[in-house]
């Protein structure tokens, strides 16, 4: 069969040729004597018209087909200048692999978003969602190729761990005991010892404490892979298993950091705009309108750089307009961080040196002993996409941070020896891959830029 995708590609090579396609069809209208196919097969966006005719021996049985059916179809290519697509199949031949029923839930109308994710198995046959799964996995390409040409090394790190990185606990237990006898020590405490691990072990929310020592191997390393957050926040631009990009580089402070994350996202965006036109003239013109101007515009210019001090003074002056109000020491809420980057940057900002209190434990203390040398990305349309930091190298601080927090310090036994074996200095970032998926499609929902999404009550598919 000939991928749909080489007919558009190598135009004009197939004209007067004879080809045979398989696809599904999209819609289907015919007359007495003849009638119209759209047929997709996922290998472009653009779908492929049939005409047919009553030549066919099956004429009957084809102009009875529902949408959705799967279909073989031979014949000729013809040119056609004055129509909305370039070409057209006129068929020789229709061969029904699979019928499609009646009660088929992707009809030719506009359905909307809300519904298709009821739907989630069937929605990627839609236009929408054909671009936005193929710009997915462009994306994805675009930051291995990233980071593979600088040399960096891929590692896998582990997603069930006994560590907690971010220290919020919001995990998901990871557990074979059966819930309803499971055994409690004398202070009431659940017994994990002879469970699986024979300790407490969760879904991992970050990679990032295993990559570190990598990166105290291989200098510069990152990992890709799913991460897992029980958090109650039933937003749109929250997920409970989403992926998450994560390099961390050795020898490097706080500002390289910033300048590996901004190369990296402009990198992705140039390779999107170039790899995946008629999906982006599709977002820019049904979804987003400007999309394509702005990002092309974030790819010349330089993104913003705020101290996290500098960026409460801003806000403060719009309290009023916040349903949160903004003062030192508040982490900062999506409507503040909108306001940052849309209304007075009005591009891709890093916010840094936050105060200790909001920020993990392991990130490095700046001179002033109140805030860390902590960066978040923020972007238009949706905030926070990356969050990273410095982290601690000496021992004796991260210690006594921990403590401070309370953190059992036997789960961290590997990470402290980090600090003791040629400990160097060190940054990274995490790239939430979903909201990267939204910034470059102009989608609006994190449910519709995961192809199975689970959220809050939600894991239906
Ligand atoms: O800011 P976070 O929590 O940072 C870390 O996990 C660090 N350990 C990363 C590192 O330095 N290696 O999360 C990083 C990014 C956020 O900026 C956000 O884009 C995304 O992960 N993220 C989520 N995306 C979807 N759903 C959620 N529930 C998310 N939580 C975080
Ligand atoms: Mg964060």
């Amino acid at each position: 069969l000939t991928d749909i995708r080489d007919l558009y590609r190598g135009r004009g090579e197939f004209a007067g040729k004879e080809v045979t396609i398989g696809g599904w069809i999209r819609s289907i209208r015919d007359s007495k004597t003849f009638g119209f196919i759209v047929v997709n097969d996922g290998t472009f966006f653009e779908p492929l018209q049939i005409v047919y005719s009553d030549k066919l021996n099956n004429f009957e049985q084809i102009s009875k087909l529902n949408v959705g059916s799967a279909i073989i179809v031979r014949g000729n290519i013809v040119e056609t200048p004055d129509a909305k697509q370039p070409f057209e199949l006129q068929a020789e031949e229709i061969e029904v692999e699979g019928l499609s029923t009646a009660d088929y839930p992707l009809q030719k109308k506009r359905h909307s978003f809300e519904y298709l994710r009821t739907v989630s198995h069937l929605r990627p046959r839609t236009n929408t969602f054909q671009a936005v799964f193929r710009v997915r996995s462009l994306i994805a390409y675009a930051i291995h190729t990233f980071f593979m040409e600088r040399g960096f090394v891929y590692v896998h790190t582990p997603l069930i761990t006994g560590s907690d990185c971010e220290g919020a606990g919001e995990m998901f237990q990871v557990t074979t005991m059966d819930l309803k006898d499971i055994p409690k020590n004398e202070d009431g405490s659940i017994d994990f010892s002879k469970d699986f691990f024979g300790k407490a072990t969760n879904l991992t929310v970050s990679g990032q404490l295993n990559v570190e020592s990598y990166a105290f191997a291989f200098k510069n390393v990152y990992t890709f892979g799913p991460t897992f957050r029980a958090e109650n926040s039933n937003t749109t631009r929250h997920a409970a298993e989403f992926w998450m990009i994560e390099p961390e580089i050795a020898f490097a402070d706080l500002k390289d950091d910033m300048i590996l994350a901004e190369s990296m996202l402009k990198h992705v965006i140039r390779y999107v705009l170039e790899n995946a036109r008629e999906e982006m003239n599709f977002f820019n013109q049904f979804v987003d309108k400007g999309l394509i101007e702005r990002l092309t515009h974030v790819l010349n210019s330089d993104f913003g750089h705020v101290t996290y001090t500098e960026a409460v003074k801003i806000l403060e002056q719009h309290n009023d307009e916040f349903e949160y109000k903004v003062f030192w020491g508040c982490d900062l809420q999506t409507e503040h961080e909108r306001f940052l980057t849309e209304q007075e940057f009005k591009r891709p900002v890093f916010v840094t040196d936050y105060p200790k209190e909001i920020k993990a434990f392991y990130m490095k203390l700046n001179e002033d002993g109140k805030t860390v040398a902590a960066m978040d990305c923020l972007v238009p349309g949706i905030g926070e996409i990356i969050g990273g930091s410095q982290r601690e190298d000496k021992l004796e601080l991260l210690e006594q941070r921990m403590e401070e927090l309370e953190l059992n310090k036997e789960d961290y036994d590997f990470y402290l020896d980090l600090r003791k074996y040629g400990s160097a200095r060190h940054a990274g970032f995490g790239l939430g891959f979903e909201r990267c998926v939204m910034y470059l499609t102009g989608m609006g929902n994190i449910r519709d830029v995961v192809p199975f999404p689970r959220t809050v009550k939600n894991c239906d598919l």
